[in-house]
């Protein structure tokens, strides 16, 4: 079995060595899962890996079109919202669970598994918190946040995103960690004393760090990736509890994927006993071409590049994308095309129309690593 301080000493050439015997326990978690999972409803060829995507909840209970879309294709959703710090605390004192418990009742009637996503996010923080004044004041938010939210949804959310983008967006080592409030003011042991919160909660829940811009090349994402790695390993070295890491997967159209340094970097993580994921796939298009089925098939080329080198090292445990249909996606909240076309990041067109992307998808999630 390949040690984590071998990966450190030989830059991870001993992990493909190691790869197979490290797989062994995640294909059982796999097999686990999958035992776990629901029927599947797809009319795509039988699936070794679940696919899933984020929903909107109020379009699930309001739009036939949107919902059918989501049952026939997926045996997993997450909330685009719903679970997030903003969603859930109006104040200090208090929870606003009725959109979260809409999404679970919605899950748990269809019997999808449910992500949780997130508890730890500085992207999602009320206003309010930022007049947090000290360590211990933030130390007792955060641990009854988890034990009120995770124990809320003890197994209904069978994987929480405990922590969601800890890495500063040019991080160059472990300690380059995002400016959220719980690092400002507890400093970088917010992460392990979170998972431990989680663990400790609901102990059959997998716990996930959930990270983006770790597959593209060039310097600044193979130095993120090294520093995400840093940091996971770290944390496994403390005996702090960690199931997979998230690979959020929001390809920019325009950045060619590093395909061996993505490989090596999951065959790391596999070789530390961690599950992989692709938790939050589409293409932000916005420098892509203008024309509909040229754009498509670019991007459905850079999905094909990112899963491609995800399943050379191992199989991801799912694969989610951040919605389902053109129709609702972020993207354009930040990267609206400059020729006014609307963005198409997702598998399904505006009519729900499968794009070259869910035939990617789906030809990875038949594969039999
Ligand atoms: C986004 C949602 O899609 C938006 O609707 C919301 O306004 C902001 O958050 N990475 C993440 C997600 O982990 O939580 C973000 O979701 C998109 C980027």
């Amino acid at each position: 079995m390949v040690s984590r301080r071998d990966i450190l000493r030989t830059g991870g050439a001993a992990l493909m060595g190691g790869l197979c015997a490290a797989m062994a326990p995640v294909r059982a978690s796999e097999a686990t899962r999958a035992a776990a999972m629901p029927r599947l409803r797809t009319s795509a060829p039988p699936a070794v890996v679940p696919y899933g995507a984020a929903v909107k909840t109020a379009k699930l209970y309001a739009d036939p079109a949107y919902t059918n879309a989501i049952l026939q294709r997926c045996s997993l959703i997450v909330g685009e919202g719903g679970m997030k710090w903003y969603d859930l605390r109006p104040d200090a004192q208090s929870f606003s669970f009725d959109e979260a418990d809409r999404l679970a009742a919605f899950a748990t009637r269809h019997r999808l598994e449910l992500r949780g996503h997130t508890l730890v996010w500085y992207g999602a923080m009320p206003e309010w918190t930022k007049s947090i004044a000290s360590g211990a004041e933030a130390g007792r938010l955060l641990t009854g946040h988890i034990e009120t939210v995770v124990g809320r949804y003890r197994g209904v959310v069978r994987e929480w995103d405990v922590i969601n983008e800890p890495m500063a967006e040019k991080a160059r080592s472990r300690h380059d960690l995002r400016e959220g409030i719980f690092q400002q003011r507890i400093g970088p042991r917010h992460i392990g004393d979170a998972l431990k919160v989680a663990a400790s909660t609901d102990p059959a829940c997998r716990l996930v760090i959930n990270e983006y811009d770790i597959e593209f090349a060039g310097a600044q994402y193979r130095a993120k990736r090294e520093a995400f790695k840093g940091l996971i390993m770290s944390l496994l070295d403390q005996g702090v509890p960690l199931h997979g890491i998230g690979l959020q997967g929001h390809l920019r159209g325009e950045l060619e994927i590093d395909t061996h340094g993505l490989s090596q970097f999951v065959a790391d993580i596999h070789a530390m006993g961690l599950e992989v994921s692709v938790t939050e796939l589409d293409v932000i298009d916005h420098k892509l071409p203008g024309p509909e089925a040229e754009r498509d098939a670019a991007a459905a080329a850079r999905v094909r590049d990112f899963l491609g080198a995800i399943f050379a090292a191992a199989r991801p445990a799912a694969i989610l994308t951040w919605g389902i249909s053109d129709a609702h996606t972020w993207v354009p909240m930040w990267f609206k095309r400059s020729d006014g076309l609307p963005n198409r990041p997702l598998p399904l067109d505006f009519v729900y129309r499968a794009k070259p992307m869910m035939r990617v998808i789906d030809e990875f999630r038949a594969y039999k690593v």
